[in-house]
């Protein structure tokens, strides 16, 4: 396995700086060039994981002899039509897209095909355009089940345990893959709620309830702030089902605000997603309970092979081409597969597959 090569701070300081200027990312290292430019728009600054994504495209893709330009929307869809169509005006040859907002982008899409540039769709599925060649993702509703499964074996359910009280989290309601997480994730939970081995306390079930704008924690903070407050009064809660880690440490302030994390009102059991250093580490410290790791090497070089075939007349190598219709179009796909990782298992998967240093976590 490669190294790590996501989230140090050195690393993060150079990507912003090209990025922040816009500037070509260089040729190859062996300075000779092969294919052209290729255009990532990410879609912020404000979670390790898009640097680390950012990142890793550009070195992938350096790597195959392409200059890169990489930008970052900021979570502002019009932002991000603002640089992809700069992007297209500085004549790249393909775009790697991950979507703030999945459906803003069909008007600069249409640009980018009328002008022949090929588009990635980059963990998240742009929707309502044909103008989308492939999408490079994990498998997304195994992501929920995994969360919901982990839920299920902690709190003991299928050996009849409870009833627990549990309160449900969704991501931002402008990205697909919040609805991907969801679903899988209710599809595992719903029999537990139709039977009340699970109560949630707030009444708040519906992916519609429970949607968090730009999967910001402070939002989601704020609301485990309310629900604690006006659902739980005596009583208290035992799981929580989060999508992603950064709004995981938001809801655990939000529980250790309110007094959970002692002998006597232990912390729920509480998900998330993308194995960020804080959740790493808090795991590690026992405060929140799992997270999903996926492995985001994996996936840049999914998305930047995919943009060499399509720029050399090969054909990409998928590894679905069926379920991913985004309202206009099939768009075959390459998924990768998410793991579960909690306080047992993070030495193997994060530390030995050198996602992490033992350094960074103890830290
Ligand atoms: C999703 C992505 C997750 C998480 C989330 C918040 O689209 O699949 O891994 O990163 O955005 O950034």
């Amino acid at each position: 396995m490669r190294n790590r090569r996501a989230v140090t701070a050195g690393a993060v300081t150079i990507v912003l700086t090209l990025s922040a200027c816009g500037q070509d990312t260089d040729s190859g290292s062996d300075g000779l060039l092969k294919g052209g430019t290729v255009g990532i728009a990410m879609p912020t600054r404000a979670s390790e994981r898009w640097i680390a994504d950012g990142k890793n495209v550009v070195e992938d893709l350096r790597g195959l002899r392409y200059k890169t330009k990489l930008v970052f929307g900021d979570d502002d869809p019009n932002r991000q039509v603002a640089q992809i169509r700069e992007l297209i005006k500085q004549g790249v040859d393909a775009l790697v897209i991950a979507a703030i907002d999945n459906r803003s982008l069909n008007g600069v899409l249409q640009q980018a095909a009328e002008a022949k540039i090929p588009v990635i769709s980059y963990d998240r599925l742009i929707l309502g355009t044909k103008n989308v060649d492939y999408y490079a993702s994990f498998d997304n509703e195994q992501v929920g089940r995994l969360q919901a499964r982990y839920i299920i074996d902690k709190l003991g359910l299928d050996d009849g345990a409870g009833p627990f009280n549990v309160e449900l989290f969704a991501g931002s309601n402008d990205d697909n893959n919040t609805t991907y997480f969801f679903s899988g994730a209710m599809k595992l939970l719903q029999p537990y709620l139709d039977n009340r081995q699970l109560v949630v306390q707030s009444g708040q079930t519906k992916l519609s309830q429970v949607t968090t704008q730009r999967w910001d924690g402070a939002t989601a903070r704020k609301r485990m702030d309310e629900i604690l407050s006006t659902s739980y009064g005596s009583g208290k809660v035992d799981g929580v089902l989060s999508p992603y880690d950064g709004m995981s440490i938001g809801i655990l302030a939000a529980l250790k605000a309110a007094g959970y994390g002692s002998d006597s009102k232990p912390l729920p059991v509480v998900t998330g997603q993308d194995a960020e250093l804080a959740s790493v580490r808090s795991i590690i410290a026992g405060q929140q309970t799992q997270t999903i790791y996926k492995d985001l090497r994996e996936l840049a070089q999914i998305a930047s092979r995919l943009v060499d075939d399509i720029l050399n007349d090969r054909r990409p190598t998928v590894n679905n081409t069926t379920t991913y219709d985004n309202g206009a179009k099939v768009v075959p796909a390459y998924l990768l597969q998410p793991t579960s990782v909690d306080k047992s298992n993070y030495e193997d998967i994060l530390v030995a597959g050198g996602f992490y240093t033992d350094a960074e976590l103890k830290k």
